[in-house]
């Protein structure tokens, strides 16, 4: 079956990135979130950033218009009964999933594959919720989804052969690569990104640096595009922290207990640049 149509849940940071991805690649994207408004605001961050790219030239004339033909956002749960494929990026919460797969399930044609972007949850226990577990399977792409050229692709122990096919190709069709990882905590970017990420947080929460001076001095000493705390803010800190307690939960070594730094700004709501501040602040 050809991959035309495919829906997105969640209009999140993830949501908005991976809608633009494939909108850019020429599929027509239907984008869901509980309340329109937040589908709304991510097609409008698509537009404004694509306006700033044409106007730089950095893209030809006429991105933004095509790419934003191909978003339908919307509120309506019913929307999404027709497409031919899921990408689900909806909150990393087992009892939201539930709600969201149950009902899925019943509404989507029976060989449509869901594929879910967690980072921290089982695939295999998602894909059990499901009356088609050998069609659920993990799509893991990286922030801004729409530059990250890297999709881990990850089976549960019930996806089918046939749906790793369909996955790896549809990740090379819409320009990233994929690469098949085994279904363990953080993959791998995850496994190796988030314990840096920690470990600058521990470094700053134990007084050895300042934040600007720990980013500068990962980005100069060791190359990173940007620093490890900007970092954190860019993908949020409360998916930091979440992964940080996947890692630790999972696996029961204290090498991956959270830093302090992560608990504090979430519990102030200090989430990173969504929200305007995290290790450090942002313009709104
Ligand atoms: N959203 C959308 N697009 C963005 C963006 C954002 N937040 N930030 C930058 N971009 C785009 C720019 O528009 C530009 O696009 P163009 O080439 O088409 O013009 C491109 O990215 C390059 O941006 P800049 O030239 O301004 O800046 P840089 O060269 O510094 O690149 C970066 C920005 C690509 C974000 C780079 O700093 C980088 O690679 N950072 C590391 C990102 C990373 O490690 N991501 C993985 C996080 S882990 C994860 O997501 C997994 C999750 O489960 C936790």
């Amino acid at each position: 079956m050809e991959i035309k149509k495919i829906a997105i849940l969640g209009a999140g940071t993830m949501g908005q990135g991976i809608a633009w991805a494939l909108a850019l690649a020429s599929k027509e994207v239907v984008l869901y979130d509980i309340k329109q408004e937040f589908c709304d605001r991510a097609i409008g961050t698509i537009s404004k950033s694509l306006a700033k790219a044409e106007e730089k030239g950095k893209v030809t004339a006429g991105t933004k218009d095509a790419v934003i033909s191909r978003i339908q956002g919307t509120g309506n749960f019913e929307d999404v009964a027709d497409v031919d494929f899921v990408i689900e990026c909806v909150f990393e919460n087992m009892d939201v999933k539930k709600e969201v797969y149950t009902k899925l399930d019943k509404m989507l044609r029976p060989e449509v594959v869901i594929a879910t972007n967690t980072s921290s949850l089982s695939i295999t226990e998602i894909a059990a919720i499901t009356e088609r577990p050998s069609q659920v399977i993990g799509m893991h792409f990286f922030n801004p989804a729409n530059v990250m050229k890297l999709v881990e692709v990850i089976p549960a122990v019930q996806t089918s052969e046939e749906t790793i096919e369909t996955v790896m190709e549809l990740s090379k069709a819409i320009g990233k690569t994929p690469v098949k990882v085994k279904e363990g905590p953080g993959f791998v970017v995850n496994r190796i990104l988030l314990p840096g990420m920690n470990e600058a947080a521990f470094i700053l929460y134990e007084g050895l640096a300042a934040a600007e001076d720990i980013d500068t001095a990962m980005k100069l000493g060791a190359g990173w595009p940007m620093g490890p705390l900007t970092l954190c803010d860019l993908v949020g800190v409360d998916i930091a922290l979440a992964v940080c307690n996947t890692l630790y939960n999972e696996t029961g070594d204290p090498k991956y207990r959270p830093a302090p730094p992560f608990k504090q700004l979430v519990r102030a709501g200090w989430l990173g640049m969504k929200t305007g501040k995290g290790f450090f602040e942002y313009k709104k």
